[in-house]
């Protein structure tokens, strides 16, 4: 009887350290950090196989995962012929990161994702960072459809994050995108670094990085050069801080168009600090229709700019109305308030090195300008108010135009 009872209790025994053990490993296994190879999921390196599915694949099963996860994308050259969606809505996963060592290429074809909207979309994401990678987007077809007048489609955004937050990237370059290279639409807590962006001066509307109703995004360390704007900046953004830029060629970095829409969120506190512009249309710009609007424009910051032959380094321009179409007579009613221009130095590709052509019902208020000495082939450049407020301090070339 008793070493019935003793058997009996160690077998238990044994069946507890089993169980137990077996409980570790899994346990083990779901607290590690999982890696998802794309060429496990089928994805090819070959530069001709449609990798399309492995992203959707990994995507999956990173968003079924508790833990942490890495996407992988090895050395080569990856076809991605699809508009991809990755979507965070039903995701369990908030740490999931793409680390790309190789090449992403988007159909040659510009009719196969011309009116997909976006190439790489990621939507109602928590927690998603990409580092590294070539985004190839062979937008030149494209361009040149646009270029010589024929119909064409809008073309795709390469990268868009929208609604989503706490968003990492880094150390990525984006190339020949149809249109923007990488967007941020609703979005909150986000950190770019170390971007390369790169397309033809002569492309049409490739902005390098757009951002609009979004806050906390801070853009650093990077280099741009494209056809648009390097930077540019639509309503509803607040705490904006872009850093260290190189931006041309390019059209500069640009608040707006704003005011195109009658109700429309301002866009507040924005810094744009220690970048420089070569050879682009516009240095720091602010721009909006000429149309009524409740938008406006408030705490704003370019300090630290160093000009090379920028056509216009600084401008505000209120009188935006491309093609003469659903504005002329009308005037812009974005107010534009507390905007300060600090040390800001080099030279103009035109006579007129700061231009602020406001509002004739809102007058731009509160316009500070600070030991600004721009330049036009040796000389003092020019300047050039309309309905401006302002002061100035420092040493100041063009004069000033208050
Ligand atoms: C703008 O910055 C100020 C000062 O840091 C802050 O108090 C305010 O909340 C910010 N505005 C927005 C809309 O975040």
């Amino acid at each position: 009887m008793k070493t019935k009872v003793k058997v009996t209790s160690f077998l238990t025994h044994i069946l507890r350290v089993v169980l137990f053990t077996l409980f570790l490993v899994v346990n083990q296994q779901l607290v590690e950090a999982n890696d998802i190879n794309l060429v496990s999921l089928g994805a090819k390196s070959d530069g001709l196989t449609d990798s399309s599915s492995a992203f959707t694949s990994a995507w999956n099963i990173a968003c079924e995962s508790l833990n942490p996860s890495k996407i992988l994308v090895p050395q080569g050259r990856y076809l991605v012929n699809s508009a991809l969606v990755f979507n965070g809505r039903n995701c369990k996963n908030k740490a999931i990161s793409f680390v790309i060592s190789g090449t992403l290429v988007a159909p040659a074809d510009f009719q196969v994702l011309g009116n997909a909207g976006t190439w790489f979309s990621f939507d109602d994401v928590t927690g998603v960072s990409i580092s590294g990678g070539v985004f190839d987007g062979q937008g030149a077809g494209l361009w040149a459809c646009k270029r010589f007048g024929k119909t064409c489609p809008p073309g795709a955004t390469t990268i868009r994050f929208s609604n989503s937050m706490n968003i990492v990237v880094n150390g990525l370059t984006s190339l020949n995108s149809q249109l923007y290279h990488i967007d941020f639409d609703g979005c909150k807590e986000v950190k770019v670094e170390g971007v390369k962006v790169s397309a033809s001066g002569a492309s049409p509307n490739t902005d390098g990085i757009h951002v609009q109703q979004s806050t906390g995004v801070t853009i650093m360390n990077s280099k741009i050069g494209t056809g648009d704007d390097c930077v540019s900046i639509g309503a509803g953004t607040s705490n904006l801080w872009i850093e260290n830029i190189d931006c041309g060629p390019g059209h500069g970095i640009s608040i707006g168009s704003l005011g195109k829409e009658l109700n429309e969120p301002g866009v507040v506190n924005v810094t744009v600090k220690s970048c420089t512009f070569v050879g682009t249309e516009n240095g720091v710009r602010i721009k909006s229709w000429g149309r009524p609007s409740n938008g406006f424009v408030r705490n704003v910051l370019f300090q630290c700019l160093t000009m090379v032959n920028a056509q216009n380094p600084i401008i505000i321009n209120q009188n935006y109305c491309p093609k003469e179409k659903g504005c002329p007579g009308q005037v812009s009613g974005v107010r534009i308030s507390d905007v300060t221009y600090q040390d800001i130095h080099g030279t103009s590709g035109t006579p007129i090195a700061v231009k602020f052509d406001c509002s004739s019902e809102y007058h731009c208020t509160n316009i500070k300008v600070e030991d600004v000495v721009l330049t036009y082939r040796d000389k003092p450049a020019g300047s050039s108010c309309i309905n401006t407020v302002g002061s100035t301090l420092g040493s100041i070339e063009p004069n000033s135009c208050f």
